[in-house]
């Protein structure tokens, strides 16, 4: 169970590799509650590190399971798997791709795989998630959406596009859930500095994954709800969901 001050007990992580992720178990390690961590990413050494860094904070049970957002069955199949050995308090969706914008946007079969791996797979893992916490009676289940959910950018048209998905379904599921001891918790960082973003020019009010971490270990209590990383991102953000299309689309973003 997650205790009064927001410290669970079971993680069920997928993207095992994700810098996000890995910062966001530590942090709640950190807290010395955390039993059991299930990691599931592709195998490889990158997730068997990610395994040993988890369990170098002390945590008992470290777990892994194969993961590949590409394959339609593979994150319902994940979730069963974790919640059949035991519970889960908090579900950590957080992998994805942000690819090269020009490349993808001319190859409509890579757009698809995109759609597949943003999208699709996270849709097949939230609902899976939500009916296994259901009949759990409690937990959350914590969605990696972005601020470019907000507003689809000419620079990140299609991950954009994924994310607004994403984050409409998870938002929505929140509210139904209300009520239920179950909950979803929408985060949309703007520009956070991982591997999905080396090599890329860091935009106004970029943060580091740790500070991603914070925000989630600080919002796991108090029902469904929307976490913007930084805060003030959530103040840009609703300035330019009201600029003018022809100003917005000349904007260096
Ligand atoms: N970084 C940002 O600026 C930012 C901003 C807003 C939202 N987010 C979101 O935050 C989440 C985590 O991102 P991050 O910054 O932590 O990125 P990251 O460090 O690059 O991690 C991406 C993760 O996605 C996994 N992945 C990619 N394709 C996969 C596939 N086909 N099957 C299974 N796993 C796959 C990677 O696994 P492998 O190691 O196997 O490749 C890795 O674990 C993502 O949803 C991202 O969209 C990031």
């Amino acid at each position: 169970m997650i205790d009064s001050l927001g410290a669970p007990q079971s993680v069920l992580a997928l993207g095992a590799t994700s810098d996000i992720a890995g910062a966001t178990l530590a942090r709640l390690a950190q807290r010395g509650r955390l039993e059991r961590v299930v990691l599931a990413g592709r195998p490889g050494p990158h997730r068997d590190a990610a395994a040993e860094r988890v369990a170098a904070t002390g945590v008992q049970r470290v777990e892994v399971l194969d993961f590949e957002a590409g394959e339609r069955s593979s994150a319902p199949d994940v979730v069963a798997a974790a919640f059949d050995r035991g519970d889960i308090d908090v579900v950590l969706l957080s992998w994805g791709v942000l690819p090269d914008e020009a490349a993808v946007r001319c190859d409509p079969s890579a757009a698809a795989d995109l759609v597949e791996v943003n999208y699709t797979s996270v849709v097949t893992a939230l609902l899976a998630a939500v009916e296994y916490l259901r009949v759990q009676g409690h937990g959350v289940v914590v969605v990696l959406s972005s601020a470019s959910a907000v507003r689809g950018r000419a620079s990140t048209a299609l991950y954009g596009s994924t994310k607004a998905g994403v984050d409409s379904l998870a938002s929505a599921l929140g509210d139904a859930l209300y009520g239920t001891g179950v909950s979803v918790v929408v985060v949309r960082p703007g520009f956070v500095r991982t591997q999905m973003t080396a090599g890329r020019r860091p935009a106004p009010l970029a943060v580091n994954a740790s500070d991603v971490a914070e925000a989630i270990a600080l919002n796991l209590t108090g029902g469904s709800r929307t976490v913007w990383v930084p805060r003030a991102m959530r103040y840009v953000m609703t300035g330019l969901t009201v600029t003018p299309r022809a100003l917005f689309r000349r904007l260096p973003i």
